[in-house]
């Protein structure tokens, strides 16, 4: 029999509709994983599915919107029902600014809308990841954070905010658990070919040239890029890795 990396281990991955977190869904179901997919597009949760089921692998799309706490618990309660166990979680769902304004005048609900995405609700998701995990001895927990959780971008004060705050989280948790076989990683993705980034650009036309300008490797990075590293951090090939960011970025940011 073929062996898998993560043959009959239950992943959940948040943001499954789209970019690096359908892909990262994509790639663990190759892997032989159990895939259980969360978001709030059900055509698009559904289609991934069907992708997932026509190469012959297993996913199930479960409707959630990580902004609501009932629709998180009943995330979390159909996982128990259905499987039992977690053994790995990708809190990838996340949202970016499209109108970039100054730190001063970011309307407030732009703020709470993506601090309640991107902080918050990474943070509901844990609490629930870590108690399951703590119940079952162990398991491997990766935040999608970004390059932006290491540095400021003009424009995007509540998403560099939240980025930030996710690695924080990260680490902390990664602390608080390291000896209950519980491994927590952030990934920092740089400029990946997603909606969240074809959207601006398509509102501000010289931002993929001034990207690329910051990037060494001159180009974007693709989903998948993004989700092999994601599965390298689920997997027992970085056993002795918790609390760290491991940035993927095409060289952005190494430059003095
Ligand atoms: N693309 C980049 O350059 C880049 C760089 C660094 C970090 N990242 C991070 O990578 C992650 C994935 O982004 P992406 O680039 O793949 O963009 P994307 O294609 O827009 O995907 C975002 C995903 O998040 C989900 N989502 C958004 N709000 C949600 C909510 N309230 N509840 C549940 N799911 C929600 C979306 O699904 P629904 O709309 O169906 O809910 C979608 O599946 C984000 O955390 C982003 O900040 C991206």
């Amino acid at each position: 029999m073929e062996n898998k990396r993560f043959s009959d281990k239950v992943i959940l991955v948040t943001g499954a509709t789209s970019g690096i977190g359908r892909a990262t869904a994509v790639a663990f179901a190759r892997e032989g994983a159990q895939v259980i997919m969360a978001a709030r597009r059900e055509n698009l949760g559904r289609e991934v599915a069907d992708e997932i089921s026509a190469l012959g692998g297993k996913a199930v799309f479960i409707k959630t919107d990580i902004r609501n706490p009932d629709e998180i618990d009943h995330l979390f309660e159909a996982i128990s029902k259905q499987y039992g166990r977690l053994d790995c979680a990708v809190n990838n769902a996340g949202l970016s600014s499209l109108t970039m304004p100054p730190a001063t005048k970011i309307p407030e609900e732009e703020w709470d809308d993506i601090l309640n995405t991107n902080l918050r609700g990474v943070w509901l998701c844990m609490k629930h990841e870590i108690g399951r995990m703590l119940k079952q001895g162990g398991g491997v927990i990766v935040n999608t954070a970004s390059v932006l959780g290491l540095m400021g971008s003009s424009g995007l004060a509540a998403y560099c905010a939240s980025k930030h705050g996710v690695i924080g989280l990260t680490k902390t948790a990664a602390l608080e658990y390291a000896h209950k076989n519980i491994r927590i990683n952030a990934i920092c993705p740089g400029p990946i070919r997603t909606r969240m980034m074809e959207a601006p650009m398509e509102i501000y036309p010289n931002m993929l040239e001034m990207l690329l300008a910051k990037t060494p490797m001159k180009r974007m990075g693709e989903s998948e890029e993004i989700a092999g590293a994601v599965l390298w951090l689920c997997s027992d090939e970085s056993s002795f890795m918790t609390g760290k960011e491991l940035v993927v970025a095409g060289g952005q940011g190494v430059a003095a």
